[in-house]
């Protein structure tokens, strides 16, 4: 089947912004947004309020042949103070969208994280059974488990990716979860940053290539993905700060048995990506290809 019409729920968001612009090179994107549409050309733009607006009538009105569905509160400390409307965004939104698309048999491409993992052992494959350990998680776990469920006897139209620490440009709204160490760095501010938790940074090109590669040759199931080195956060944000030309003194090093938060942190949510490599055929970058592309990207 080709896929020609394919919708962005939250498309002005860190990951949004990006991808709809590099699927719009190859097909009709419709992105949704809540406030004020970004200036892109060539994307169709609906407005979309998950408090407002029905999923039924954004479908209808969109009529696409794929969801590509971002929309979420994806900020762990916001989910902890908030967990019925995180549960409302993450859960409920995620499996009402899934029903309808299921209805017209729509491709369904979701993205959950690695921190579905406790990160008790590190380098988990999709055999590795989730242990959310915080309110943001367990809404992309339960989320996961809707939406296997509702897709049992059509596995092929679902694709899920679990996305690890991603990393690119954006805009000031939606930094990413490494953003802010970037915009602190350029201010000349110190960043904190833990030493013992332990990720496989994604370069945010890599979810564009990934997802419209999923587009065109109908890649189902749940795949891993993350980029090719696991590393620090500390250690990270010193190669960071190295490749963009800032003082690595200004990366503190911080451990998460330190850390104050209501919710514990997952110490070691590294990826083990080899599903991912053998069926999409590439491997995501490592962080420094991944850091030398942003200075291409500038
Ligand atoms: N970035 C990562 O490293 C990472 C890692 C793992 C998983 N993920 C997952 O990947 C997806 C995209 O992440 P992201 O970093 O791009 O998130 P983000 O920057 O927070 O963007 C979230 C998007 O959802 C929209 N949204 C949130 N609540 C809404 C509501 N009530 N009604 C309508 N729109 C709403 C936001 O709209 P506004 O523009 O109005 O804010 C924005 O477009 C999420 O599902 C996230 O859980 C991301």
């Amino acid at each position: 089947m080709t896929l020609k019409r394919v919708l962005i729920t939250g498309a002005t968001g860190f990951v949004g912004l990006r991808l709809h612009r590099d699927l719009s090179q190859d097909f009709q994107v419709i992105g949704t947004y809540r406030k004020d549409p970004p200036g892109t050309g060539g994307v169709e733009w609906i407005e979309f309020d998950a408090d407002i607006h029905a999923p039924g009538d954004l479908i209808e009105e969109s009529n696409p042949d794929a969801i590509i569905h971002l929309l979420a509160l994806s900020r762990t400390e916001g989910c902890s103070s908030s967990p019925d409307m995180a549960r409302q965004i993450n859960t409920d939104l995620t499996l009402d969208l899934a029903r309808i698309a299921l209805n017209s048999r729509l491709r369904f491409l979701f993205t959950s994280t690695d921190q579905v993992f406790d990160g008790k052992k590190g380098d988990y494959s999709e055999v590795d059974r989730p242990h959310p350990t915080g309110v943001y998680a367990r809404t992309k776990v339960e989320a996961e488990e809707g939406l296997c469920e509702l897709f049992r006897n059509v596995p092929d139209l679902l694709t899920i990716f679990r996305l690890a620490l991603s990393y690119g440009h954006s805009d000031e709204l939606h930094p990413g979860p490494v953003g802010w160490i970037i915009n602190s760095l350029t201010e000349g501010l110190p960043v904190n940053l833990f030493k013992d938790e332990i990720r496989s940074p994604l370069y945010i090109g890599d979810i564009s290539r990934a997802m419209r590669q999923t587009l065109r040759n109908e890649y189902s199931g749940i795949y891993h993905l993350g980029g090719r080195d696991s590393i620090d956060r500390h250690s990270f944000g010193v190669r960071i700060a190295e490749k963009l030309g800032f003082p690595t003194d200004l990366c503190h090093a911080q451990s998460v048995l330190d850390y104050p938060g209501p919710e514990p942190r997952s110490p070691n949510c590294s990826f083990n990506v080899s599903k991912f490599i053998q069926t999409f055929g590439w491997t995501p970058m490592g962080v420094e290809e991944g850091l030398e592309r942003i200075l291409e990207d500038n």
